[in-house]
This record gives C-alpha cells, sequence and structure tokens, in this order.
C-alpha cells in the first residue's frame, strides 16, 4: 500500500482482465501496481495500456512486492486453485474471477489458506450486484412474492465453435471444469440459489448437442430449493441468437421477471410494484462507470474497503464455491441419470 491506496496485482492478461483495470482506475482509494501473465508479450502490452507499474515475469517476483496488497485471479478456472493457496501464503489477499475454482477438493484448499494466512478471500459474480438484483433479494428476504411456486433460470446464449477453439483451454474437463453452466451459465446459477437461499435436490440432463467439445453445450435440470419452491434451470452456448438472460419467480402472491434489459412483470395481487423502492440489500457508491462495467467496479470496490475496513468481501470464498457445488451436482445428476441430493 501507498499513500493510502490498496495496491492490486492481476494475473492473467486475458478477455476478463481489462475490466479489473477499469474498475481500479475508477476507485480513489485503488492502485493497478502489477502484472503477470505466462505469456509475456501480452503482460508488456496490457501494462502499458493501462499503466500499471509492473510487469513481472513470475509470479514469485509478484507476490515478492510489498506494494501489492490484493492479488486479482484471471486465469483459466482450473488454474484458480492453486493461484490462490499460493498468493494466500504470500500473505496477499485475492479477489477470484468466476468459477471459484471446478474442483471441490481445491475449493475447500483456498479457503482454508486464505483462513490460516489471515487473508480475505472474494469472488467475482457479478450479477449479484447489481441494483435490480439486489432489491429483488430484499423483496425475496420480505416474502412479497407469497409462497414460492417457481424459479426459473433461463441462461441461453451463444459461443461459436471458433470461440472453444480460440483458446485450448475452453469447453475442456481438465481447465474449464464444465461447459453452458460452469462457464457461461455461472452467474445465473449462482443467482437463482442464491435468491432462494440454496438448493436442496436436482435432477438433470447435460451433453453436447451441437459443439465439437468436452464439456456440456446445453443443460436442462429440475430444481428444488430449501425454501421450498420449484425451479427449471435451462442453459446453452448454442442457442442463436443469444437470448438475454431471464429470471422467473412466481408464487401465491406475485410474480418478478427480470432479464437483461430490466424488469418485465413485478405484480402482486396489491398491484404493481416497482423494485426501485426497495432498498438493496447492499449499496454501493455512485460511480460514473458505463453499465457493462458496473457489476467489476463494484466488485473491486467492494474488496478495496474489505482490506481498509477489515471486513468480508461481498462475496466471500464460501458464498462462491455454492454455485460451483451445486454445477457439479448437476453434472452428477446427468451423467448417473439420477436425482442428487444436495442439503
Ligand atoms: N466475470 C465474468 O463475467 C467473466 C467473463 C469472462 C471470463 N471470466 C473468468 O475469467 C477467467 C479468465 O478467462 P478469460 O476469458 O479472460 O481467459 P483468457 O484465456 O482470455 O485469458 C487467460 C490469461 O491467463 C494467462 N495465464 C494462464 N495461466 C496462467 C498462469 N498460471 N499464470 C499467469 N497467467 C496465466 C493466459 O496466458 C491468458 O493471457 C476464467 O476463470 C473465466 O471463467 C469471468
Amino acid at each position: 500500500m501507498r499513500n493510502g491506496k490498496v495496491g492490486f496485482a492481476i494475473i492473467g492478461t486475458g478477455v476478463i482482465a481489462p475490466k479489473h483495470a477499469k474498475a481500479i482506475s475508477f476507485i480513489p482509494e485503488a492502485e493497478l501496481i502489477a502484472v503477470v501473465d505466462v505469456a509475456e508479450e501480452k503482460a508488456i502490452e496490457f501494462q502499458e495500456k493501462f499503466k500499471c507499474v509492473q510487469n513481472y515475469a513470475s509470479l514469485e517476483d509478484c507476490f515478492q512486492d510489498d506494494l501489492v496488497d490484493v492479488v486479482i485471479v484471471c486465469t483459466p478456472s482450473g488454474t484458480h486453485g492453486d493461484l490462490v493457496i499460493q498468493a494466500a501464503k504470500a500473505g496477499k489477499h485475492v479477489l477470484c474471477e468466476k468459477p471459484l475454482e471446478i474442483q471441490a477438493d481445491k475449493m475447500t484448499a483456498m479457503i482454508e489458506a486464505c483462513k490460516k494466512a489471515n487473508v480475505k478471500l472474494g469472488a467475482v459474480y457479478q450479477r449479484r450486484a447489481l441494483d435490480t438484483n439486489l432489491q429483488i433479494k430484499r423483496m425475496m428476504e420480505e416474502g412479497v412474492f407469497g409462497k414460492l411456486a417457481f424459479a426459473n433460470a433461463y441462461l441461453k446464449y451463444y459461443r461459436s465453435q471458433e470461440y472453444y477453439d480460440s483458446a485450448g483451454w475452453r469447453g475442456t474437463w481438465k481447465m474449464d471444469g464444465g461447459g453452458a453452466l460452469m462457464n457461461q451459465g455461472v452467474h445465473g446459477v449462482d443467482m437463482i440459489q442464491w435468491l432462494n437461499g440454496g438448493v436442496k435436490k436436482v435432477f438433470a440432463r447435460a451433453t453436447a448437442v451441437s459443439r465439437n467439445i468436452e464439456v456440456e453445450d446445453t443443460a436442462a435440470v429440475v430444481v428444488e430449493y430449501n425454501n421450498g419452491s420449484f425451479g427449471i434451470i435451462e442453459g446453452s452456448t448454442v442457442v442463436y441468437p443469444n437470448q438475454a438472460t431471464r429470471f422467473e419467480i412466481n408464487g401465491d402472491n406475485g410474480t418478478v421477471v427480470v432479464d437483461d434489459n430490466g424488469i418485465q412483470v413485478c405484480e402482486t395481487l396489491e398491484g404493481k410494484l416497482d423494485p426501485a423502492n426497495w432498498k438493496p440489500a447492499v449499496e454501493f457508491p455512485e460511480a460514473d462507470v458505463p453499465p457493462l462495467a458496473l457489476g467489476h467496479f463494484r466488485f473491486v470496490w467492494d474488496m478495496t474497503r474489505a482490506v481498509l475496513d477489515d471486513r468480508e468481501p461481498f462475496v466471500s470464498g464460501e458464498e462462491a464455491r455454492k454455485a460451483v457445488d451445486l454445477i457439479h451436482a448437476i453434472y452428477e445428476s446427468a451423467r448417473t441419470g439420477k436425482e442428487v441430493i444436495i442439503s
């Protein structure tokens, strides 16, 4: 830390890393100190573009830099566990891109390593930080929609074969850990399980219906939530055209339907409601950030404040693993043809 600013390092300078660098630039109490990438030329380009102080050839050198307080892990999903554990052992706080990891035992080890080193572990599930979703969360906690019947998530996207071929780790069990659900759909899976207080049971089908990949490009899941409601999760990366992510929650007192374009329905027996009248479950500072960058800005801001105020990040490691554990249960059900009980 210097001049009272939390120092960040970004590991992995691929598709998602620029969102973190931009987010840091919007936060007065944060500074981008270092970048590391196994592809050295990418790190150099990134350093120049985002005016980052250092570009380290090795993780060890980066972790020895006293100005680095927080490491943001932006590498392929199957590398998260080892990198987080290494960072924690070096005494660095960690903000990890989704999914937290792709293996259950690695998630346990990451969480334990951060606890042992007394460093913070947060994960990026940016949908949770959007005002509308935080307001719906509050409404559900207050029971506005009555006894819930359904909570459905429609996560239907389009990714070409070229997308899967664009980086060797995409679409592999070893590094992506899954497909339409573990990579693209994990945000929506996380949202729907979070809104409903977790999942009790799942029954699923999942396979690659169209792309030449090891993992699923399409999955259909029947869910029973801890709150007693049922739901459907449809996840795909071979639906053309790409559909807006959509959530539907129906209860005996009301319904809310929200998609990427905003609230489509919010109505109870008492009449139409505007979720904006509910205080979000968590509040973030005002910032002149482009809408598509808002989620990452909020997560990086939250980690900055967690370090300065010595508090838990908004989405902790324990919270972040829930979506991955749920997706593992879905894969097990698809593999065995049987219902899987989670909790
Ligand atoms: N939150 C979101 O919306 C979002 C969006 C896209 C990706 N992601 C997540 O971010 C992570 C990265 O995805 P991406 O699409 O940016 O991948 P990418 O392939 O574009 O970039 C990954 C980078 O990491 C580097 N790298 C790989 N192993 C490394 C190591 N051991 N040390 C240092 N650098 C290493 C690669 O050279 C590459 O530059 C994934 O876990 C993905 O799920 C999140």
